[in-house]
């Protein structure tokens, strides 16, 4: 169990930078490209096929994303690409109020669109708990997703069978919505890797199970040693984001549904942080390094 004092040092923000949320959280990326929901998000939740431009489409594509049997997978992020100018990021360690029915996620949807309409470019705003939008198109997300550690992956029926390929530590794979992907947008994905989750063309979201399914199982193939113990999910982020930084893999796992606190010390939760097996001796020495204060801004030693 890490000390107590590290709750003294700095949190990070409700709203991180992306490049930060990528590369210490999420382990699994999901891009759905979408051609036809509407940007100023003035639609009726009753409505969500037709005037809502198939945002059940999206909708359905984020419950299976993110949701299992009462509770949310904390290593996903969704990344929606909205006419090739509106990104709308959900993620899995911040996102709150995510239900499996299509209206309320709608409702989310909906208001991430609206609190876009006066963004200016270049700015990133929190609509709800864990989903932010920015103004920025597919290429710019390719690019940043790249930058932060995210191998982009083609989801294709014609594609080499998922069952079989390799796939890095952090792969963000990429759909279409219920249309193809228009031309600018193939020839961008042009020479990506493409992968198949059989061969028969699917529903967006059936792919999105379809993946967390073979991930699930290869994972649980894997092994994965508990390296220590956080209080709350802050400072789980916090140790994450050293041992990213020193290349080790990380995974969180806490028995926490979304909103609900079970076991809990000073009202935060326990979440363990664990490592790949051969990763572990090494993961051990980066956290008294990380505990003695040797993080990269020396974080680690702001407690009196
Ligand atoms: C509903 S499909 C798109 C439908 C199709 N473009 C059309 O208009 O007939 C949505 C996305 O799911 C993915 N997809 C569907 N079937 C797939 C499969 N068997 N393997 C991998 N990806 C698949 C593709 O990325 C596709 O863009």
């Amino acid at each position: 169990m890490l000390p107590l004092r590290l709750l003294s040092v700095k949190i990070p923000s409700p709203w991180p930078a992306f490049s930060e949320l990528v590369s210490i959280g999420p382990v699994r990326t999901f891009v759905v490209v979408s051609h036809t929901v509407p940007l100023e998000g003035e639609f009726s939740l009753s409505d969500l096929p037709g005037g809502a431009g198939r945002l059940d489409v999206l909708c359905r594509a984020a419950t299976d994303a993110f949701l299992v049997s009462h509770g949310i997978r904390k290593d996903v992020a969704l990344h929606v690409v909205v006419r090739d100018q509106l990104l709308i990021s959900l993620w899995g360690p911040r996102l709150r109020h995510l239900n499996p029915d299509e209206r309320s996620t709608g409702a989310l949807l909906r208001e991430a669109l609206r609190a876009a309409c006066d963004l200016p470019p270049g700015e990133e705003r929190g609509s709800t708990p864990g989903i932010t939008v920015r103004w920025l198109d597919l290429a710019g997300l390719l690019g940043e997703l790249g930058a932060a550690g995210v191998s982009p992956v083609l989801l294709d029926e014609g594609g080499e069978p998922l069952r079989t390929a390799r796939l890095s530590e952090r792969p963000g794979f990429i759909l279409s919505d219920h249309q193809d992907f228009a031309p600018a947008e193939a020839s961008l994905l042009a020479d990506l890797p493409r992968v198949s989750v059989g061969p028969t063309v699917l529903q967006g979201h059936q792919c999105v199970t379809l993946v967390h399914n073979e991930l699930d199982l290869r994972e649980a193939r894997a092994v994965w040693e508990v390296l220590t113990a956080a209080i709350g999910e802050p400072q789980a982020q916090l140790v994450a984001g050293f041992l990213s930084g020193e290349g080790i893999p990380v995974r969180f796992r806490s028995q926490v549904p979304p909103s609900v606190y079970p076991v809990t010390v000073d009202g935060l939760a326990e979440v363990q942080i664990l490592v790949p097996a051969p990763d572990l001796l090494r993961a051990r020495e980066a956290l008294v390094a990380f505990e003695a204060g040797g993080g990269a801004d020396g974080e680690g030693s702001a407690a009196p």
